[in-house]
């Protein structure tokens, strides 16, 4: 059976739209935890554009499951991660300009570089997965440069418009989900996931973990603004 992991970075976006303290990215973490969550990720990009080193350091300490960070592979992240010790590292490319993440690692290109980070983060403890586009050449570099997981970018997928390129992009995933597999490596899949799109994914039982953010913070909007609006509204209208 399939698992959810829950990406709270947009908790975090939304704090930082104010530079204020709330929402805070540490409770909404431990509300997804009791909704059932296995796994609480978190992206400390270059920029500390959401996620800050103070929100990694209190997840680090509150999370019951498994605290996966998203990392670029780069000296100054590798030496936070190896004092936090979260249980997972997924190492990500990471383009200061980009909105959100753009496409998977190239692991063939830097074999050398990721290998020595990977030996690193294990030899710490620390499981580490490998964000790749579901592409054979880069799952067969993974398993060469020592990952334990490859998280499969779906992001083709979910921006796929017509049902031939759908389907087009979703076998590729199936097809990288069974070579992993086969290959011995753990199996994840996110990016652009929404409560329509993962219906298909029912089909491929070798994904193990599904690492969902954006969408789910979406809806969490959505869902709560009419509990938030009728508090809000009973307090002023005793005014
Ligand atoms: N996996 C990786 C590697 C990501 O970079 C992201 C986005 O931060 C996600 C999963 C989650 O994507 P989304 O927010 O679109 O669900």
């Amino acid at each position: 059976m399939a698992h959810l992991a829950v990406n709270v970075d947009h908790i975090a976006t939304i704090r930082e739209a104010r530079g204020t303290d709330e929402p805070d990215p540490v409770l909404a973490a431990g509300i997804a935890e009791l909704a059932g969550a296995e796994g609480i990720i978190c992206h400390l990009r270059m920029d500390r554009r959401h996620v800050k080193d103070r929100d990694l350091e209190l997840l680090r300490r509150t999370v019951k499951t498994k605290l996966n960070l998203e990392m670029a592979p780069a000296k100054e992240l590798l030496d936070i991660a190896l004092a936090i010790k979260p249980d997972v590292v997924t190492l990500v490319p990471e383009r200061r300009e980009e909105l959100t993440t753009e496409g998977g690692l190239d692991v063939a290109r830097n074999r050398e570089e990721y290998g020595r980070i990977t030996r690193t983060l294990k030899e710490a403890g620390i499981a580490v997965s490998f964000f790749i586009d579901p592409d054979p050449d880069q799952i067969r570099e993974s398993v060469t440069a020592g990952a334990d997981i490859i998280e499969i970018n779906t992001r083709e997928y979910s921006e796929a418009r017509t049902e031939p390129d759908i389907l087009r992009e979703f076998e590729k995933i199936k097809e990288a989900a069974k070579l992993a597999s086969k290959l011995k490596l753990r199996v994840h899949a996110g990016h652009g996931l929404n409560y329509v799109n993962v219906r298909r994914f029912a089909s491929i039982p070798e994904i193990e973990e599904y690492s969902i953010g954006h969408s789910i913070i979406a809806r969490t909007v959505m869902v709560g603004i009419d509990q938030a609006v009728r508090e809000m509204v009973a307090l002023v209208s005793q005014f």
